[in-house]
């Protein structure tokens, strides 16, 4: 899997001043992290970011494989930037191309010879060289990158400047963990993005630091499996999540943590009682459990069964009562039955969810569940995927309607549509409209719940934090 074709670092060339980044970003908040990352790498080489990828010298496609049609979606935005590319050259303007992330990652050879338009492409462990591999496509290499370099890339990446920072919003993203040992048989993560890496507790507590005084109020760590995290206190004592969320959580001016994503089976018992203990960590927890039957469980290689979820639910309910949960769904795993998935629709009303992201199972090459027998056909998922999402729409729509009348504080993240609105964030993630006259971005305002939607709320502010 590991291959790079640069043999020795070149040295970086005059800095390209002056010139415009187009970073478009696909799938989770880990890609988006590691996009804000690249553009702080480029910006160092005197990048500015561009909206308008006509306008774009660099054009960087940040991508997912997580799905099918991943793949596809790659080439078809790859042809865009080639008429693109051509439109400026006619106008004697260069278009250098970059494909980085998970496809990257998995397609590395076939990206470049599909898609000649490509300059590099760099897996997401990578990505801190790029101006150096940018500086040698323009002498005419064609760069690969797939190497799992992730230690040096921590230590490698620039800091962005508090202006910069802050205005990426009042509620930042930070990596902790990268890749995955779980290896669940439908996913695609433990190749793509590697072995499970945590980083330092020192390197993530001076990241947050640097955050908090930037004006970022709120901060979610992130890893494909973020509770795995593990790490080192000061005298060299092991350390686990619940613990580096209590120490971020004593930087003044952070004032809201959360985390994601959480394998059940990493859930210990110190984690559950941070939500007990630790009044800025939000009570809201993502517990993706993929299927509510033990076989399909066992198939998908989840190493946990369904009353051992239930009990872990009621331990966390028990912890902190007011906490809401979010799960991740999969139907259509190859030999699911008509009773697999009742399994699941009943896990699901007896569990309760706020919120969910519920996915037609995709059979993607290298992973084993690709070749085991009793795939089912699209049509089949389809249906199966309608009757789940039927019965999540209802209970997150029901829980938003427990939202009315209630008080509670709200980070004020981004205007609204409307001038005379703005946007802010609920405890449980809901967007909340309130009118502008409620206060700053950055603010956090107590409100009290007026009205609610599907997708967000509306409330009144009763006073200040
Ligand atoms: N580490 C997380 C999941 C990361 S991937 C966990 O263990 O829960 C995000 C979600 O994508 C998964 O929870 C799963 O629901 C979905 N997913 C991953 N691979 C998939 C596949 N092959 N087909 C359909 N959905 C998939
Ligand atoms: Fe993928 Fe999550 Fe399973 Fe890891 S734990 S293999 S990231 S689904
Ligand atoms: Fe996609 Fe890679 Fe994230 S496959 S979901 S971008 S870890």
């Amino acid at each position: 899997m590991c291959m790079n074709e640069i043999l020795k670092p070149v040295p970086l060339q005059t800095p390209v001043t002056g010139k415009k980044v187009f970073i478009k970003t696909y799938g989770c908040q880990m890609n988006e992290y590691d996009s804000e990352r690249m553009g702080d790498v480029l910006a160092a080489d005197g990048y500015v970011q561009t909206q308008t990828m006509a306008d774009a010298d660099l054009v960087v496609l940040n991508t997912c494989h997580i799905r099918e049609k991943a793949v596809e979606k790659v080439y078809s935005a790859l042809g865009r930037i080639r008429v693109a590319s051509n439109e400026r050259a006619k106008a004697g303007l260069t278009t250098q191309v970059a494909v980085t992330g998970c496809v990257a990652q998995a397609e590395g050879k076939q990206i470049l010879a599909r898609a000649p338009v490509v300059d590099v492409v760099a897996g997401p462990q990578s990505y801190h060289r790029l101006g150096e591999y940018l500086a040698r496509a323009r002498d005419g290499d064609r760069v690969i990158a797939t190497e799992f370099e992730i230690e040096e890339k921590y230590a490698s990446l620039p800091a962005p400047s508090p202006r910069q920072t802050r205005a990426r919003g009042v509620a930042a993203f930070l990596t902790v963990q990268e890749g995955c040992d779980k290896f669940c048989s439908f996913c695609v993560v433990p190749y793509t993005r590697g072995a499970e890496v945590s980083r330092s507790s020192a390197q993530i507590l001076a990241e947050a630091q640097r955050l908090a005084d930037a004006g970022v109020r709120e901060i979610t760590l992130l890893g494909q499996n973020v509770n795995a995290w593990h790490g080192k206190g000061n005298h060299g004592s092991p350390m686990r999540l619940g613990e580096l969320l209590g120490e971020i959580s004593q930087i003044n001016g952070i004032d809201r943590l959360r985390y994601t994503t959480s394998h059940p089976i990493d859930m210990d018992d110190g984690l559950i009682s941070a939500h007990g203990d630790l009044p800025k960590l939000m009570p809201y927890l993502h517990l993706p459990v993929q299927s509510g039957s033990d076989r399909i469980l066992k198939a998908m290689n989840r190493r946990h069964g369904r009353q051992y979820y239930f009990e872990l639910v009621d331990k966390v309910r028990q912890t902190c009562p007011s906490i809401a949960l979010s799960g991740d769904f999969i139907v259509g795993f190859p030999g699911e039955t008509e009773e697999d998935l009742e399994a699941t629709a009943d896990l699901i009303r007896k569990v309760g969810y706020a919120q969910s992201f519920s996915f037609k199972y995709s059979q993607r090459p290298g992973t084993p569940g690709a070749d085991l027998p009793d795939q089912l056909p699209d049509g089949e998922k389809v249906r199966r995927l309608e009757t789940l999402q039927t019965l999540l729409s209802a209970q997150h729509a029901a829980f938003n309607e427990t939202m009315i009348d209630r008080q509670m504080t709200i980070l004020l993240e981004r205007p609204g549509r409307q001038a005379s609105q703005l946007i802010g964030r609920s405890p449980y993630l809901q967007p909340v409209i309130v009118d502008a006259s409620a206060g700053e971005i950055g603010d956090i305002v107590e409100v009290r719940i007026t009205e609610s939607g599907p997708l967000s709320l509306k409330a009144v502010k009763t006073g200040q934090v």
